[in-house]
């Protein structure tokens, strides 16, 4: 089932989502309908706070940028509880985006490299080193089970200028091809 994705200025995109155990009420169902929503948006990486459940998941799929980032082949995986353990490498400048903020990208720098603990739908532990893009994406999805928007790494200067977009984004005044909710949508007189 396609979920709605919450809109940015949503308090759920500000919490800490809580660690997820192996009993969780429909999970599996859950993590596949995070997978329907994240293709139906067309989107490469979609946390489960977007979807208004403050739990620790996120999802990957980084195979359409696999043209340009040969290392994004194939590269699908879920990711619960993770942590991140490590940041390394080179700073590394990308224009990101996220379903949350239609029609927004701005470079973020971050790490080339990281080291990641997580489970997957088995809640098998791996450990592993990422680099590249798929890097790049789960610091994004990561940031997000820690209730930080991509836009806080964004320069003062750069925030104020893009206030007003946001406060567009949060009053549902976008044009967007996927379902969304809109946490500051004023009714229509
Ligand atoms: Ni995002």
């Amino acid at each position: 089932m396609i979920l709605p994705i919450v809109a940015y200025g949503h308090p759920v995109l500000k919490k800490k989502a809580e660690e997820v155990e192996a009993n969780y009420p429909d999970l599996k169902q859950f993590i596949e309908d995070m997978y329907e929503t994240l293709y139906a948006s067309s989107g490469v990486g979609l946390a489960s706070p977007q979807l208004n459940k403050s739990i620790r998941i996120f999802v990957v799929d980084a195979d359409p940028l696999s043209k340009e980032y040969p290392e994004a082949k194939d590269y699908k995986k879920t990711f619960i509880n993770p942590e991140i353990l490590e940041y390394f490498g080179d700073d590394f400048e990308y224009s990101e985006g996220c379903l949350s903020l239609p029609g927004l990208y701005e470079d973020v720098v971050r790490k080339s490299k990281i080291r990641i603990r997580y489970q997957d739908e088995n809640f098998d532990t791996h450990e592993e080193v990422i680099e590249g893009i798929p890097a790049r994406i789960i610091q994004h999805e990561y940031d997000h089970l820690e209730g930080i928007v991509y836009t806080e790494h964004l320069s003062n200067m750069k925030k104020i200028l893009l206030k007003g977009k946001l406060r567009d984004i949060s009053e549902g005044k976008v044009v967007v091809d996927y379902r969304m909710t809109y946490p500051n949508k004023r009714r229509k007189r």
